[in-house]
């Protein structure tokens, strides 16, 4: 099983970017943390703060992949092309958000991607990460 995870703008500086909002670990000491946690899922990594690049990602993964758990950042509520990327490809995304988007801004209530994912995790901190692949694994796994 291969599991994307992608992330996009300023999450490179997690555990050091408002700590009080997305708390003080670092996503590389996070994803060691997730690889010993799934031991048999092909976890990939990649984060950028360029939307382009972002969506040349989700669509490299579309072919090489068994799902996809993205956290858009700030294109969330931006992006309609990351949206439509998302709905071109077969593999099921997981939208994840660390924290929960809909008690902040109104800005951040407007998803261009929840609506062409298979869900959306927000608010649960990094552990949503965690939940999104789970939720991937549970789809491969007979019952
Ligand atoms: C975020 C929420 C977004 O609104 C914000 O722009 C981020 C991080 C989150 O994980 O909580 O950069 O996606």
């Amino acid at each position: 099983m291969k599991i994307a995870i992608i992330n996009g703008p300023n999450l490179n500086l997690l555990g050091k970017r408002e700590t009080d909002i997305y708390g003080n670990m670092s996503f590389e000491k996070f994803l060691d943390e997730l690889k010993k946690k799934f031991p048999q899922v092909e976890l990939s990594y990649y984060q950028s703060n360029i939307e382009g690049d972002l969506i040349n990602e989700i669509q490299k993964a579309g072919s090489g992949c068994d799902g996809i758990v993205l956290n858009p950042a700030g294109y969330t509520h931006t992006s309609v092309a990351i949206g439509d990327a998302i709905a071109a490809i077969k593999p099921p995304v997981v939208e994840v958000h660390i924290s929960n988007v809909h008690a902040r801004e109104d800005f951040r209530k407007l998803s261009h991607v929840s609506g062409k994912s298979a869900g959306s995790i927000f608010g649960l901190g990094l552990k949503g990460y965690e939940l999104a692949i789970e939720y991937l694994l549970s789809l491969k796994t007979p019952v």
